[in-house]
């Protein structure tokens, strides 16, 4: 499997997706604000991945801390939280996580623990957190092969894949799933502008595990339904509101809308922690807004003429009255949503709240 992240000793090491597949080269991390730069600058990128760095850079920033009393270190670590809180505002696995190592901090203190045992728990919380996630994935392909036809062309958007998470992915889980259940499928890739997770990530993953995949531009989604060539369409979250509204990948709603009008299955494959009871609907998701070189640059070279405003969201939201099912690792939740997202989430086994 892909090493996305991985705690290396005092190191959090992680592979730079900004230079796949050209290269692959691996970005080490020793501190915690190197850890929010790769966040932010998107060396590593996907909810659950995102999340996973998050609670390595605050176990690592921890570590590294010479504090030598608890009070010290209570103090740098909530600041450690807030600098790696501050790198992404859509994908909540961010906060989620974050949330987690709170918790188990505070815990902790209140228990009296050490400066050392403190970071210990820390470092095992961030294990927890990864090995959970790659759990969760696996359960999401076992969970998805159910939706997928015997013979099936499944459509993504992005980047949903081992890359995006801690290994094996979730819309790219749901693929993986079904193949080892023996579906045969083949896959179109949006490339997915600007970043073009698609065409760079989502296709190299899928060549190294023998799975046929086709890449289109995004534009060209419309008239391949049109010629009925998509069997299903399944992609990865960001965010899901309480009432199954969903954060991804800007080009996701596009594509929703498509599904529906070539009535094409229209799946979103996401952990629970993607799930914000908070957000009540997809207007309270804050949609991040990036560079604008992004778009008016590949590489080096400019490619939009100099002068043109440049709008850059990178993600959109799709209502939930677009999506066929949500995939979570505890089954896959149906319309209405506000009930069944929260009973998934209510029998989530202990480990995994
Ligand atoms: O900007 P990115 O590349 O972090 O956006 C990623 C996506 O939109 C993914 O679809 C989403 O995070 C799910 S990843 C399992």
């Amino acid at each position: 499997m892909l090493p996305t992240v991985a705690w290396d000793g005092d190191v959090v090491s992680m592979v730079d997706q900004r230079k796949l597949p050209a290269k692959e080269v691996y970005v080490r991390c020793r501190t915690a604000q190197e850890v929010a730069r790769a966040i932010k600058a998107m060396v590593i990128r996907g909810a659950p991945a995102i999340g996973v760095a998050a609670a390595m850079g605050v176990a690592l920033g921890v570590k590294r801390s010479t504090a030598h009393g608890t009070k010290q270190l209570t103090a740098e670590f909530f600041k450690i939280c807030d600098l790696l809180a501050s790198t992404r505002p859509t994908a909540v696995n961010l906060f989620w996580a974050i949330e987690r190592m709170k918790r188990v901090f505070s815990a902790a203190v209140q228990a009296g623990a050490s400066v050392e045992e403190l970071k210990a728990r820390l470092e095992a919380e961030a294990a927890r957190i990864h090995d959970e996630d790659v759990e969760s994935c696996r359960a999401i392909g076992r969970h998805g092969a159910t939706i997928v036809p015997e013979q099936a062309r499944v459509l993504t958007h992005c980047n949903a894949g081992a890359l995006a998470t801690a290994g094996y992915g979730t819309a790219l889980g749901v693929i993986r799933g079904a193949v080892e259940v023996g579906r045969r499928v083949e896959v179109f890739a949006d490339e997915t502008r600007p970043f073009l997770q698609g065409a760079r990530l989502t296709a190299w993953e899928l060549i190294r595990d023998g799975i046929p995949t086709t890449v289109i531009a995004d534009s060209m989604a419309g008239s391949l339904m049109q010629h009925g060539r998509v069997d299903l369409v399944v992609v990865g979250a960001d965010r899901i509101a309480a009432n199954g509204d969903v954060a991804n990948k800007i080009g996701t709603y596009s594509l929703a809308v498509l599904a529906r009008e070539h009535s094409v299955p229209f799946y979103v494959a996401a952990p629970l922690s993607t799930v914000d009871l908070a957000s009540p609907d997809g207007a309270s998701i804050p949609i991040e807004e990036r560079n604008q070189r992004e778009l008016t640059h590949v590489g080096s070279q400019r490619l939009a003429a100099a002068g043109a405003s440049v709008w850059n969201p990178a993600f959109d939201i799709t209502p939930a009255a677009y999506v066929s099912g949500i995939v979570t690792e505890h089954g896959i939740a149906r319309p209405p949503y506000a009930t069944s997202l929260r009973a998934l989430i209510e029998q989530r086994t202990p480990a995994l709240t």
